[in-house]
């Protein structure tokens, strides 16, 4: 199996007495042994492998950094997606997620992320295409679906679904042939619709609706969840376009848990389907995707804008969160919140008002103004209202997450695979500081107290 030549190791360099550091390092002093070291900065960052150097003595491992939740790591570079979070800016390749949401499609968006540039229309065609004509998955995997219960949580459903996929497609672990992983992406695009609205229909006890190659994207996950006895399922043009810009928000967001899951499993040289089995799994959290579920089930708890104040004590005194407020990154408003805000609106026109939406705004205006959520710089991210949306859709709020898992699909397929090709990566193995017992001698049972 190829692979690209790894870096040398490039220890940070002790800096002899007297002698002025460059000017993009940084210097530091180890006051144990009083010797200084010039680590280099690039990219606003030291490499944490640089500190191996400061040691007490020739027996010592040397530093290693310490940072649980990664929450001030770098573990790759990537020309994917990029976020500021202190602006609430998202760009995709550089493109502004605004202006993708207004003039772009869920697929050509797919298509940037994953390829790198907006597709010719020739590029976009056979895109389209080649995704429409794998839709159909095989008939064995509805057994699998068959096999839970009609309860079954179709995040639970899916994980277990994705990852049967694997077993279909062996050529899946051919890794570092591109013509296969183009395949699998074809695959896991259009099909992760196909499992989710077969998931979907069994929790109803509906008969599976098939892929409908004359529509869109969503048009055809919106048969496949919906059509009923008609002879042709007939999308409304909004909840598509809605639905379409929906995923269009949520196609990529830099390493976040479920994208980490992925490049980490991956980083195993495992298939894209088991892989992709494991990003699911870690958005089903509700501290992650699983969030648009859990802001359904709040708001229907808090039941009345007369009793927030009683849930917003409850939040201030730690007992519960604020489902749909905060960000690791975003310490401004989710530029993807106030997307869908606007989206909601057209959707409402369509469905009729959601009795939900008034507690929402009266929550974010409350929070907004709250010295406890200010200074924690807690904003609604992109959970917070697309489950209002989803409901309006007539989704059971099981579905939510798998309505965010649909369309990550194509960030966790696109990081991936610059985590392949990345000459600087190699299998995720973090560090430890170990905190148990000391070396000990085993004790026969009857010994022990
Ligand atoms: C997604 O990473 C991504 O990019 C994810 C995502 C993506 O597109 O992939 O954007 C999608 O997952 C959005 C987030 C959805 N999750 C939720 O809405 C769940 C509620 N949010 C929290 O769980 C939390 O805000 C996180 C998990 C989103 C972020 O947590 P952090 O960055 O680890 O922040 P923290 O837990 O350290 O909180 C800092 C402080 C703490 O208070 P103090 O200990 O300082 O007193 O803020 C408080 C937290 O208690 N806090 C909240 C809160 N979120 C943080 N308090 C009440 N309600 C909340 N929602």
């Amino acid at each position: 199996m190829a692979r690209a030549p790894q870096p040398a190791a490039r220890p940070g360099t002790e800096v002899a007495p007297g002698k002025s550091p460059n000017p993009d390092t940084l210097t530091v002093t180890d006051n144990r042994t009083g010797r200084s070291y010039e680590i280099p900065i690039q990219d606003g960052t030291i490499r944490a492998l640089d500190l191996r150097k400061i040691k007490t003595g020739p027996d010592d491992f040397g530093l290693m950094t310490y940072d649980p939740a990664f929450t001030n790591s770098a573990a790759c570079r990537s020309k994917i997606t990029m976020i500021d979070g202190d602006r609430g800016i998202l760009n995709y390749r550089g493109y502004p997620i605004e202006q993708l949401a207004e003039h772009s499609t869920y697929l050509e968006t797919a298509y940037l992320i994953l390829y790198g540039e907006l597709p010719s229309r020739q590029q976009y065609d056979e895109w389209v295409y080649n995704i429409t004509h794998h839709t159909i998955m095989h008939e064995n995997l509805k057994q699998f679906i068959e096999g839970f219960r009609y309860d079954a949580h179709p995040m639970g459903m899916l994980i277990s679904t994705v990852a049967a996929l694997s077993t279909f497609y062996k050529e899946a672990s051919q890794i570092f042939d591109p013509a296969s992983r183009r395949s699998q992406q074809f695959r896991l695009i259009a099909k992760m619709p196909t499992l989710a609205a077969f998931a979907y229909r069994h929790s109803v006890g509906l008969p599976y609706a098939y892929p409908d190659n004359d529509l869109s994207y969503t048009g055809n996950f919106l048969n496949m969840l919906f059509k009923m006895t008609e002879v042709k399922y007939r999308p409304n043009p909004v909840i598509e376009r809605a639905l379409d810009v929906l995923f269009i928000l949520h196609a990529d967001h830099e390493q976040n848990c479920s994208t980490s899951a992925m490049r980490g499993v991956g980083s195993s040289h495992v298939d894209p389907y088991s892989a992709v089995a494991a990003a699911v799994a870690a958005l089903y959290g509700p501290l992650h995707g699983g969030a648009n579920e859990m802001v359904l089930r709040m708001l229907r708890e808090i039941g009345s804008k007369g009793r927030i104040p009683e849930y917003i004590k409850r939040v201030k005194e730690g007992q519960v969160l604020l489902m749909g407020f905060g960000h690791r990154v975003y310490k401004n408003y989710d530029p993807r919140a106030r997307i869908i805000k606007q989206i909601a609106d057209q959707v409402f026109e369509v469905t009729g008002p959601n009795p939900l939406l008034d507690i929402a705004l009266e929550l974010e205006r409350i929070a907004l103004q709250d010295d406890y959520f200010v200074q924690r710089k807690l904003y609604p991210n992109v959970d917070f209202y697309s489950g209002l949306i989803y409901q309006s859709l007539r989704f059971p709020v099981e579905m939510f997450p798998v309505l965010f898992a649909i369309p990550r699909t194509a960030g966790w397929l696109a990081q991936w695979e610059e985590m392949l090709l990345d000459p600087e990566q190699k299998i995720a193995r973090p560090r430890q500081i170990y905190t148990g017992p000391a070396r000990r001698d085993y004790v026969a049972m009857e010994d022990r107290v």
